[in-house]
């Protein structure tokens, strides 16, 4: 018998791409997702590439019952990969109590399912934004955590709070919280990757959206940081190796590995890499010249992050293995093959 592992939003960009890398590594992925920012057709997209379509359940985890009633229909979850939040930080900030509700009563939600039923290990998705602007580079786990700058980001750091202070008396649970820097690229195959609704507020989206003719031109948030070309600097990351590290620390925890009940890994490649150069890496990859020009600062945005990825590396034996440009042509070859072939009613 596989080992059934429930993935909360797991037809979403993240999730779908860790559902395909679990069932390829053995387990059965059991999705929930209420299909707020991701489809119904991804199941479809997952069964083409592992020939397996994954058990899916819609519903919103901010309904008690079914949260609950989920533990009762599927008593042999093993484990729980928690992807499912409201993640856009702009819409954070004009709808913060959506943002609150969601992102924590879901996670209240599921704890108590995991309580009753003694399910044992929990993965979370964090973010590197609850270090904000970090006082050293490259920012290890034992940073501090700032107040965040969005309502977003501080649901994370509210989540990880109430996952340690949930732990106190649950003996028998261990949690990993992965703090991604930034995730980008879609899988080898072209058949699922990132899909914003709308405008898109990421980058690599943008890029090639605007590359394919769907945005007149890509604006750059900035050129006066003091980074090297003065362009701002993250730590972009492939989503298969991300996708990857989610079945390692399952692995983890369902081994008994832990060294805590509550441990966090920074997912970054270590490497930090500045608007300028993704534009040009984009460039290089896909034989497009890009249409951008420079405007103000976006608000909020930090100057410069990457990880410190030693622990990830050394604890869970993971480490990034795509380079920039290798994401940037998945993600080029995912917009492409995309727009040839949308989802039904688009
Ligand atoms: P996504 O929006 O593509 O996926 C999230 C999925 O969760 C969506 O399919 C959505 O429909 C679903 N969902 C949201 N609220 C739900 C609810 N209450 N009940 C059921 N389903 C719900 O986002 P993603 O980029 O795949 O991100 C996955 C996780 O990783 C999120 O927790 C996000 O905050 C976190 N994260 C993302 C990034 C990033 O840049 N993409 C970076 C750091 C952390
Ligand atoms: C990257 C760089 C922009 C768009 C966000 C969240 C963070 C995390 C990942 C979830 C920045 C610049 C962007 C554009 C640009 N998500 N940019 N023009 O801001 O690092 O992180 O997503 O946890 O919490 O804040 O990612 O892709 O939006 O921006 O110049 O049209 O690209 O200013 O320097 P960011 P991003």
């Amino acid at each position: 018998m596989k080992k059934k592992v429930l993935v909360t939003g797991g037809t979403g960009y993240i999730g779908s791409h860790t559902v395909v890398e679990l069932q390829e590594a053995g387990y059965e992925a059991v999705v929930v997702d209420d299909l707020s920012n991701s489809r119904e057709e991804i199941l479809g997209r997952i069964a083409q590439i592992t020939g397996k379509r994954p058990l899916f359940e819609k519903f919103n985890l901010c309904r008690q019952e079914k949260t609950l009633g989920l533990f009762d229909r599927y008593p042999d979850i093993v484990a729980v990969i928690h992807f499912a939040a409201l993640k856009s930080v702009g819409e954070s900030v004009a709808r913060p109590l959506d943002y609150y509700y969601n992102n924590l009563v879901s996670l209240i939600h599921l704890l108590e399912g995991m309580k009753k039923h003694r399910v044992p290990a929990m993965v979370f998705s964090s973010s590197c934004t609850v270090y904000g602007q970090p006082d050293q580079l490259p920012v290890t786990e034992e940073a501090q955590v700032k107040r965040p700058a969005s309502p977003y980001g501080n649901t994370k750091k509210i989540s990880e709070e109430i996952l340690q202070d949930f732990l106190v008396n649950h003996h028998a649970m261990g949690v990993i919280s992965l703090r991604y820097f930034n995730p980008i690229g879609a899988h080898p195959s072209g058949l699922i990757g990132e899909l914003p609704q709308g405008i898109p507020d990421n980058l690599v989206p943008f890029i090639t959206q605007t590359a394919i003719g769907l945005r007149k031109e890509l604006k750059v948030f900035g050129r006066d940081y003091n980074t090297p070309d003065g362009t701002a600097i993250r730590d972009y990351l492939h989503v298969t190796d991300l996708a990857r590290a989610h079945v390692v620390a399952i692995e983890r925890l369902l081994a008994g590995q832990q060294k805590h009940p509550f441990e966090v890994f920074n997912l970054g490649t270590g490497q930090g890499v500045s608007v300028l150069e993704a534009i040009r890496s984009f460039e290089r990859v896909s034989g497009v010249k890009l249409n951008y020009r420079f405007v103000d600062r976006r608000p909020g945005d930090v100057e410069k992050v990457w990880a410190d990825t030693r622990l990830a590396n050394t604890e869970l034996g993971w480490e990034a293995r795509s380079t920039l440009d290798d994401a940037m042509l998945t993600a080029w070859n995912w917009e492409k093959k995309y727009r040839e072939n949308p989802f039904s009613d688009e």
